[in-house]
C-alpha cells in the first residue's frame, strides 16, 4: 500500500522522528522513500544522519515530491505549515494531519478544494514505538488514505479509526493517559517506599507491574475485571488493596479525570 508512494513529513520534530523510526523498523518503507523538512538546520542534519532520510528547509518542497503529506509541527505553526504546502496539494496526494486540536475544517479552508485529509491524535508513548492512535477521516479521504494512515500509526503502536467528533474523547484517554498513567507509577512507587522498598526498586516493580498487566490484557483479549478477578483470591492481600482502593474512589476519579481532559480538549478546539 505504501510501495511506491513518497511520505513527507512537515516539520521533523519528536513526533516525526518516532515515526521515521517506526517505519523504517517495520520496513513498510525504505529510507528512500521519505523525506523531512523542518526550519531548524540541526534538526534537519540529524534526521539524515541518523536515519539517511532527505531534509530540506522549505515546506514547499516536501509538498511537491511527497504523495502523502504528513503534518506534524505544532498546532500554532499550522496555519504557516499549511500555507507552505496549499500550492502543491492536489487530489491524488494524502495529507494527514497530527496537530493536537486542530480540526479537519481548519486544514481544509487552507488547502485547495476536496483536499484528502485525515486526521490523527497520536500520543508520547509513540516516541517509544507503544503508542495509541485515534485516526479520522476527513470528508474526500478514500479508504486507501484511510488505511495508508493505519499502517503508518501502526509502526508506531496500535491505531484505531473513529469519527472525528470523538478525538476529544481520544486525546481525554490516551492523549493526556501517559500522564494519569505516570502519576499511578509515581503514587505505587512512593507507597513501595513507604512500606519500605528503596526508590530505585520500588519505581521499577511499580512500572513494570503496569507495563506487564497492559500487556497480558492485550494479549489475552480478556476483560480487565476477568483478569482483576483470577489475580483476587479469597481473603487474600490483592482484594484487601482493591477495597482500599474502592474507597478511595479511584475508578470514579479516573472517570472524572478523562471527562475533564475531554471537555477542555473541546474548548480549545473552539478556538
Ligand atoms: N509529542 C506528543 O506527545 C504529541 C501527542 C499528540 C499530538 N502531538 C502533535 O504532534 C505535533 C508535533 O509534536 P512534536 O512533539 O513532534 O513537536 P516538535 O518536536 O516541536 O516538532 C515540530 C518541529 O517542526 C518545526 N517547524 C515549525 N514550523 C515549521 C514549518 N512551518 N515548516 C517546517 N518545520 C516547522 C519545529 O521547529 P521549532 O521548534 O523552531 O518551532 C519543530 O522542530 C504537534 O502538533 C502536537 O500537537 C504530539
Amino acid at each position: 500500500m505504501l510501495q511506491g508512494r513518497t511520505i513527507g513529513f512537515i516539520g521533523a520534530g519528536n513526533m516525526a522522528e518516532a515515526m521515521i523510526r517506526g517505519l523504517l523498523e517495520a520496513k513498510l518503507v525504505t529510507a528512500e522513500q521519505l523525506l523531512a523538512c523542518d526550519i531548524i538546520e540541526a534538526r534537519r542534519r540529524d534526521i539524515d544522519q541518523r536515519y539517511g532520510v532527505r531534509t530540506v528547509a522549505e515546506g514547499r518542497d516536501v509538498a511537491a515530491k511527497a504523495s502523502i503529506l504528513i503534518l506534524a509541527v505544532k498546532p500554532q505553526d499550522m496555519e504557516v505549515a499549511l500555507k507552505a504546502i496549499a500550492p502543491s496539494v492536489d487530489q491524488a496526494k494524502t495529507v494527514i494531519s497530527i496537530a493536537a486540536g486542530t480540526p479537519i475544517a481548519f486544514i481544509a479552508e487552507r488547502l485547495p478544494a476536496k483536499a484528502r485529509i485525515v486526521r490523527v491524535m497520536p500520543n508520547a508513548p509513540a516516541l517509544v514505538l507503544a503508542g495509541a492512535a485515534g485516526i479520522a477521516r476527513g470528508e474526500h479521504a478514500t479508504a486507501e488514505d484511510l488505511q495508508v494512515a493505519e499502517a503508518i500509526f501502526a509502526a508506531v503502536g496500535k491505531a484505531v479509526v473513529v469519527e472525528e467528533k470523538h478525538l476529544d474523547a481520544v486525546t481525554g484517554l490516551s492523549g493526556s493517559g501517559p500522564a494519569y498513567v505516570f502519576l499511578f507509577i509515581e503514587a505505587l512507587a512512593d507507597a513501595g517506599v513507604k512500606m519500605g522498598l528503596t526508590r530505585e526498586v520500588a519505581k521499577l516493580l511499580a512500572a513494570q507491574t503496569v507495563l506487564g498487566a497492559a500487556k497480558m490484557l492485550l494479549e489475552s483479549g480478556r476483560h480487565p475485571a476477568e483478569l482483576k478477578d483470577m489475580v483476587a483470591s479469597p481473603g487474600g492481600t490483592t482484594i484487601a488493596g482493591l477495597h482500599a482502593l474502592e474507597r478511595g474512589g479511584l475508578r470514579g476519579t479516573l472517570m472524572e479525570a478523562v471527562e475533564a481532559a475531554t471537555d477542555r480538549s473541546r474548548e480549545l478546539g473552539k478556538r
